[in-house]
């Protein structure tokens, strides 16, 4: 009964006492057991009231509010629900909600917020629920989230988040859940998810991530579920030492797994992969995968198919002949345009000749001139990307971006190690390499 009271009063004072030029709310709030509700109702402001409130939940939905400091002065018995969704919040003015110390959730869905000052949300220590999804959001800064220490979860899907600055997360070992789903996150810097050591999922698809540094995931010693799909991965180095249970790569340019993905296929009982339309070459190193794929019923987003060698192209994988594959004599050249021809799918002007059997060594370096050529001049005819052989030592360990000529030249592996050498002259190497160009936007 005395509960009950509190909640008559707590309305009674949110609904009766609004600010300096706050619409009235009196009649439309609603009280529901513990939470009060103001949606809908044009708000400008955010109602309040002189004394401190005992009010447990707070819903001001499609409103017309934008946050000014002190607010929520009036709020400090607020310890469950803060929902601000669908408002005209532009900027979160710092120590907005500093006294709310022992709110647990906090909405910001569908608003305008283009930037996050550094102490917007000072003062939320017990915050576990940070949901800022569809606004307008194109940074994330370092020292932002630095006080949230509690936080378990954190959405921040549907906003146009380019750059992630290293450090951005360090504070946050209580956070099991982060979700980036559809922004323009394009490179994964060493250690941008440091001090995670308590994720559990990182969902980062369909944005446009097309290069990972090798250490860019880590830290993350708890990662299982890992959703990557919907980017333009080429290589998956950097996915390597996590004890994922669940790895989503589809829809990507994924030519081959690595070393680590390959031994988790083969002795891990509960890992789930999904590499279905990606640009697989089928070579006898698919082997893991190849098992994989056939021990599963009907995998989740179908299964697999190979983009090369061109006479396996469109073919599902498990419905390929591991003895084919593996007995194959491929000489150098036919290797090398393989892979040419597998990360390089939508392009016609790399295509012709694919089908010849060149025998002699010789004609190598004349090929990659010429697909040098080729490539550069796809770029100039504003092509996408391209992909062309290069014939140099590049170690594996050196994977970086280097910004030449206003392109990204990118330097991937195609594992190819088991190929017998080249011709000494210009191309003296064994592994080879592919050169991935990318014009920049
Ligand atoms: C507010 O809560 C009280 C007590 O729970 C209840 O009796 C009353 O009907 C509620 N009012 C509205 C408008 O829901
Ligand atoms: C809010 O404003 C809109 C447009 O001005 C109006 O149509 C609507 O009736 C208003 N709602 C309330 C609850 O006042
Ligand atoms: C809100 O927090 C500020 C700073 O911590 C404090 O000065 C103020 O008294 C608080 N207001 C209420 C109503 O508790
Ligand atoms: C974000 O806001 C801060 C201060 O509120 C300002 O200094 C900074 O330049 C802003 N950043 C962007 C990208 O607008
Ligand atoms: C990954 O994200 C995509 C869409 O963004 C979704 O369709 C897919 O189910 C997710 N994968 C997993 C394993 O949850
Ligand atoms: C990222 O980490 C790898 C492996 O330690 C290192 O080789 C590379 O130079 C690092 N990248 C940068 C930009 O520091
Ligand atoms: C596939 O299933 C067989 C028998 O059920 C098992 O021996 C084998 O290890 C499995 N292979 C993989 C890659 O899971
Ligand atoms: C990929 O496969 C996983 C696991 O089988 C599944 O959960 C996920 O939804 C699939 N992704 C897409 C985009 O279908
Ligand atoms: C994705 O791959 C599946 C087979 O795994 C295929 O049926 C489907 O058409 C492909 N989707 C696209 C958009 O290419």
């Amino acid at each position: 009964m005395v509960r009950r009271h509190f909640i008559w009063i707590a309305v009674f004072l949110v609904c009766s006492l609004p600010a300096k030029g706050t619409p009235e709310c009196t009649s439309q709030c609603q009280n529901r057991s513990k939470v009060v509700e103001c949606v809908g109702r044009n708000l400008t402001r955010v109602p309040s009231s002189n004394k401190c409130q005992r009010v447990f939940s707070l819903i001001l939905d499609n409103n017309w509010i934008d946050l000014k400091t002190g607010d929520f002065a009036s709020f400090c018995g607020l310890d469950a629900v803060l929902s601000l969704n669908r408002n005209r919040i532009k900027i979160i003015s710092p120590y907005a909600f500093r006294n709310l110390s022992k709110l647990e959730k906090l909405y910001l869905n569908e608003n305008k917020l283009t930037n996050l000052s550094r102490y917007a949300f000072e003062g939320l220590t017990s915050l576990k629920r940070l949901s800022l999804s569809e606004n307008k959001l194109a940074v994330i800064e370092r020292g932002i989230f630095e006080n949230l220490i509690g936080a378990e979860i954190f959405l921040l899907n549907d906003n146009v988040i380019q750059n992630i600055e290293v450090g951005s997360f360090t504070a946050l070992r209580n956070l099991k859940q982060l979700e980036l789903r559809s922004n323009r996150i394009e490179i994964l810097l060493n250690h941008t998810f440091s001090g995670l050591s308590g994720l559990q999922e990182l969902d980062l698809s369909n944005n446009i991530v097309r290069f990972m540094e090798f250490n860019a995931f880590r830290d993350l010693t708890s990662l299982n579920r890992l959703n990557l799909s919907r980017n333009r991965i080429v290589s998956v180095s950097a996915v390597y030492d996590l004890r994922l249970t669940v790895l989503d790569l589809s829809f990507n340019k994924v030519t081959n797994l690595n070393k680590d993905l390959n031994r988790r296929l083969t002795s891990q009982h509960q890992f789930a992969i999904n590499v279905s339309n990606n640009s697989l070459i089928c070579d006898c190193d698919i082997e893991p995968l190849y098992d994989w794929y056939r021990n599963q019923s009907s995998p989740e987003g179908g299964i697999a198919q190979c983009a090369a060698p061109p006479f396996l192209h469109g073919t599902p994988l498990t419905e390929i002949s591991m003895q084919d594959v593996c007995s194959t004599n491929m000489d150098a050249t036919s290797q090398t345009l393989w892979t040419t021809a597998a990360a390089n799918s939508n392009d016609a002007m790399a295509r012709p000749g694919l089908d010849e059997k060149t025998e002699s060594s010789w004609t190598l370096p004349v090929m990659c001139v010429v697909l040098g050529l080729l490539g550069l001049l796809q770029v100039l005819l504003h092509q996408d990307y391209i992909v062309f052989p290069v014939c140099r030592t590049i170690p594996r360990a050196t994977i970086t971006p280097t910004r030449e000529l206003g392109l990204w030249i990118t330097f991937m592996d195609v594992n190819c190690d088991q190929l017998p050498p080249f011709s000494p002259a210009l191309c003296p190497v064994h592994v080879h390499t592919s050169a991935y160009m990318e014009r920049i936007a």
